[in-house]
């Protein structure tokens, strides 16, 4: 049987030609390739039920969980699929592969592709859908790209985040021996629920090998870990939501699924996090300079919806005096915001706030030092708006049942061309007449209950108002390179890999205060990188852990990703100003090393004292929070070289450990700072 080995970084993923199409031969270290167990198949099953396929249909799998459900226009369900011979190609000097199978009785081809990159220890892996049929349509009710088979089995610890809006992001751990666990979303965007990402390692311990699957989507989703009995793979795979919508492919039409992402470390479930973070600052970020990383000053929390030109102003000379580098107006600047029940698609300056339109804001912004950022929401419309009343057909509606309204919107239906086209002209608009050079992307609701009566290809119309949204980030990217763009869905409701490949931060939760949002930057890191982790320090309270801090504690839980300041300023004495200004310096010191170094999470933020490790090759930066009354402590450091040494710049006498002993005693933390939390910097001296 012919193989195709494709490497990565440190790993290698071997397929190889089956009767029934691609299966999987090894996945991970080389050094631990051996001949694939031969499952056992009982005589209730196809010889494709115990194969390790890449990916099939019902059909030709008869007895498990297939990737593709296919309904023909005949009244015949399921679809043959067999590798069209010679059909396996690789691609990309050696990094990419391509296969081509195909179901004749269906009339249906399906285009596999595998890339890596050997930089990094992530496989991405899609299909093309495509009807070869003449006449009549094919009804595919699950339009998966992929299937993973997991070498971990039997069964799997599966890790996952999960959560709710403002308690994004929530470690869970499930001991999956046998049967399935479904996770998705069914609102149109991603992560309130659940995060498209798991982790699996073997049932009888982690430390070794991990693997992780990710699914690259911002609509609604499913994932699917099937853990068959007795089986040595569990098998992972993922795709739009296959209850909230149907892919209909005409004569000689074609469907590219969502991309799926698998990942590879050999030191557990600590490596793997590691082994994402670098693949999203290396291959999915446009960059991690600090141009698209800005300190936000963001002006939500401070006035709501209550915009006026001379208190945005006020705020911006207190924000720029502390070192904010951008001034974002969020929510209630345009016509007709003065709550959420209303102006929601009247992308004009209110002209009761701004008599002269943003120009003034704008310019004032600018004079004082910062750059001009404007909050947009362009899915969505209130039922009380000129563009609602001009255009009601706009919106999904699932035939006579009455409209929904969630925060009192409705949602526009971008699937439609004319409502895409609508929306890129107001987001050109409005970055073209204004020096706009930061977009806060939000979307407060479920995008729900759609369809499109009359149109045959209108039941997918979930997975086009996805695409349109992708096609209108990607638009910014292209046509306004120089705008950092946040994304945004009522805080963390739509992070994934395909957001991240298309914005430059994401606003993990609405949640600020300062322990809960830990917490929630604790579950974030797991999957995520801090380069991309948008976080204001506010005045905001505490929800679920309510222990007292300190105004350090919210800028150091704030330094940890992408600082920003969401507090109302003009509320602060000389004395907090004067604090808010010297903090933000040190994250300015320190911020390059944490955007791009190594992290490593030492405990959890509801230990005594919890810290979160930044290593770059040449500084380290320790962030550490402690409950009241920890005293002072020790933290080992990791991933450090024993020969190393370090020194606490600007300590003197100056002090040099090192690397060996950093890890094994630990560094000393003083809680200089405040007496709940430190900034420990180590630069490496020789
Ligand atoms: C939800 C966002 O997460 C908040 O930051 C803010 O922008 C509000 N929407 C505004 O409506």
């Amino acid at each position: 049987m012919t193989e195709w080995e494709l490497r990565t970084a440190r790993s290698v993923y071997v397929v190889a030609e089956s009767e029934a199409g691609l299966e999987l031969r090894h996945w991970g270290d080389p050094a631990r390739r051996r001949e694939p167990p031969v499952a056992r198949r009982s005589p209730f099953e196809s010889p494709a039920d115990a194969a390790p396929l890449e990916l099939t249909a019902a059909g030709t799998r008869h007895a498990q969980v297939s990737e593709l459900l296919v309904q023909g226009p005949d009244g015949v369900d399921g679809a043959l699929l067999g590798l069209v011979p010679g059909s396996v190609a690789a691609e990309g000097d050696g990094t990419a592969l391509r296969a081509l199978l195909r179901a004749a009785d269906a009339g249906l081809e399906v285009e596999l592709h595998v890339r890596t990159s050997a930089a990094h220890d992530v496989v991405e892996r899609w299909a093309v859908l495509r009807s070869v049929r003449t006449t009549g349509d094919l009804q595919l009710t699950r339009a998966f790209g992929a299937a993973w088979n997991v070498p971990v089995g039997p069964g799997a610890r599966v890790a996952q985040l999960v959560g709710a809006w403002s308690r994004e992001f929530t470690p869970v751990e499930t001991d999956l021996a046998a049967g399935q666990l479904v996770i998705g979303s069914r609102q149109g965007i991603t992560s309130h629920l659940h995060s498209p990402v798991v982790a699996l390692t073997p049932r009888d311990g982690g430390g070794g090998e991990a693997y992780g699957v990710a699914l690259a989507w911002s609509g609604s989703w499913r994932m699917l870990i099937d853990a068959v009995p007795f089986r040595e793979v569990v098998r992972v795979s993922g795709g739009p939501d296959d209850e909230t919508g149907v892919v209909t492919l005409a004569p000689g039409q074609e469907f590219e699924t969502p991309h799926l992402l698998g990942a590879w470390s050999p030191d557990g479930m600590a490596g793997l996090a590691r082994t994402w973070r670098a693949y999203q600052r290396g291959v999915l970020a446009r960059g991690t300079g600090v141009e698209h990383r800005p300190v936000v000053y963001n002006s939500w929390y401070a006035t709501r919806f209550d915009v006026r030109v001379e208190h945005q102003l006020a705020l911006a000379d207190v924000a720029a005096g502390v070192g904010a580098e951008v001034f974002v107006v969020d929510d209630g600047w345009f016509t007709g915001r003065t709550s959420d029940r209303a102006g929601l698609g009247d992308w004009y300056a209110d002209r009761e706030k701004f008599p002269d339109g943003l120009a003034p804001l704008a310019k004032g912004v600018l004079e004082r030092g910062m750059r001009f950022g404007l909050w947009v929401e362009p899915e969505a419309v209130n039922p009380d708006s000129d563009l609602y009343r001009a255009h009601p057909g706009w919106v999904y509606r699932a035939g006579e049942r009455p409209l929904t309204t969630m925060r009192n919107q409705y949602v526009l239906d971008l699937g439609r061309p004319e409502v895409e086209e609508w929306a890129a002209g107001t987001l050109r608009r409005l970055l073209t007449e204004h020096p706009i050079t930061y977009l806060k992307w939000d979307m407060n609701r479920a995008v729900s209950d759609g369809g499109r009566p009359g149109d045959p290809r209108g039941r997918a119309w979930s997975v086009q108002h996805t695409r349109a949204y992708h096609r209108l980030m990607a638009l910014l990217r292209e046509e306004f390179p120089h705008v950092t763009v946040e994304a945004c869905a009522g805080g963390g409701g739509r992070v994934d890999n395909a957001v991240l490949a298309l914005s430059d931060v994401v606003w993990p939760s609405d949640e600020t205060g300062p322990r809960d949002r830990l917490a929630i930057q604790h579950g974030f890191l797991s999957a995520y990188p801090p380069s991309v982790m948008s976080s204001w320090v506010t005045d905001e309270p505490d929800r679920l852990d309510t222990a007292p801090v300190s105004a350090e504690f919210r800028f150091v839980v704030a330094m940890a990703g992408v600082l920003g300041i969401g507090a109302d300023p003009l509320a602060w004495d000389a004395a907090a100003r004067t604090r808010a200004r010297e903090l933000v310096a040190l994250y300015r010191e320190v911020r390059e090393v944490v955007h791009t170094g190594v992290v490593t999470r030492h405990g959890d933020p509801r230990d005594a004292v919890y810290a979160v490790q930044y290593t770059g090759p040449d500084r380290v930066v320790l962030l550490v929070w402690a409950r009241p009354g920890a005293g002072p402590v020790r933290v080992p450091l990791a991933g450090l070289d024993p020969a190393a040494r370090y020194r606490v710049p600007g300590r003197i006498p100056s002090e040099v450990l090192d690397g060996g002993e950093l890890s094994e005693a630990g560094v000393p933390v003083p809680f200089t700072l405040a007496a709940d939390c430190d900034v420990v910097v180590l630069d490496r001296v020789r």
